[in-house]
């Protein structure tokens, strides 16, 4: 049974889709069946990273279109992709009805792949918890900027709050240096702590790089199209993390 991991933040705009889509090319690289599904419903942008056109998403299967194989694209590195639809409305604002068939759909497909990454919109809203609650791993990617802190200690509290059990790790995205990745995370950890009575793990930081924009702008993971840069370097290590200790071994006969 694949394990999930959600990818979220609270605040927008920190580096969660870029972040799900190099981890989950290097996941598939390294032969796990990887699928990524992209749960910014209505407004998901990961197939633009990873270079593939969907033409059926989400949004055709939720309203019954399409069957869910249908809506599974591939990736690079043979990793298989589901987009949320973009640019529909309806898919921001679904029902519990329409939430709970993706929910469903997601769980339906964890006998068939080893690793299911989930790149959650940004905010707290049921469209962001429901997806964590069917996780095993919560991957919580923050910046040093002071409201992405604030908002990542937010949807941990959201999620704890509501009875989440699985793990929770903090991913501290575009630091410029070792130590402000730690101050971060010793920040993070000390209000989860006192507050929240609440474990949380480092699972490790990103550096600013501007091999991160490039490769969006060419449709790439960066992981590919610059394989050489520093962030692919700490990415690289980051997915090493994830293996040995979120993920199960792979079996080899
Ligand atoms: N380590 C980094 N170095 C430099 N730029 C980065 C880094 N990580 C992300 N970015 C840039 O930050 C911007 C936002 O990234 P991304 O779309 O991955 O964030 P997000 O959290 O998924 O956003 P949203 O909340 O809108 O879904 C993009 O322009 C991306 O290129
Ligand atoms: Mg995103």
């Amino acid at each position: 049974m694949a394990q999930i991991l959600s990818v979220t933040s609270g605040k927008g705009g920190v580096g969660k889709t870029s972040f799900a889509v190099n981890l989950a090319t290097s996941l598939a690289r390294g032969g796990r069946r990887t699928l990524i599904l992209d749960a910014d419903l209505g407004l998901a942008n990961a197939h633009i990273l990873c270079g593939s056109r969907p033409e059926k998403t989400l949004s055709d299967y939720v309203e019954g279109k399409v069957d869910l194989p249908e809506v599974i694209v591939q990736g690079p590195e043979g990793l298989r992709m589901i987009s949320g639809g973009s640019g529909v409305a309806e898919m921001a604002n679904l029902d519990e009805e329409g939430r709970e068939k993706i929910l469903q759909a997601v769980l339906s497909l964890t006998p068939w792949v080893d690793v299911i990454i989930i790149d959650t919109a940004a905010g707290i809203s049921r469209s962001v918890t429901d997806f964590i609650k069917i996780s095993d791993h919560t991957l919580v990617v923050c910046t040093p900027n002071f409201a992405a802190i604030a908002d990542a200690y937010g949807i941990m509290k959201v999620i704890t709050t509501e009875g989440y059990k699985g793990g929770l790790h903090l991913l501290v995205n575009r630091v410029l240096s070792m130590e402000e990745a730690e101050a971060v995370f010793k920040k993070l950890r000390g209000c989860t702590n006192r507050f929240l009575g609440l474990e949380i793990e480092l699972l490790g930081f990103l550096p600013e790089d501007p091999a991160v924009n490039k490769a969006v702008q060419r449709r790439t993971p960066y992981l590919l199209s610059f394989p050489d840069s520093v962030v692919c370097r700490y990415l690289n290590q980051v997915a090493k993390k994830v293996e040995d200790t979120l993920l199960e071994k792979i079996q080899t006969t």
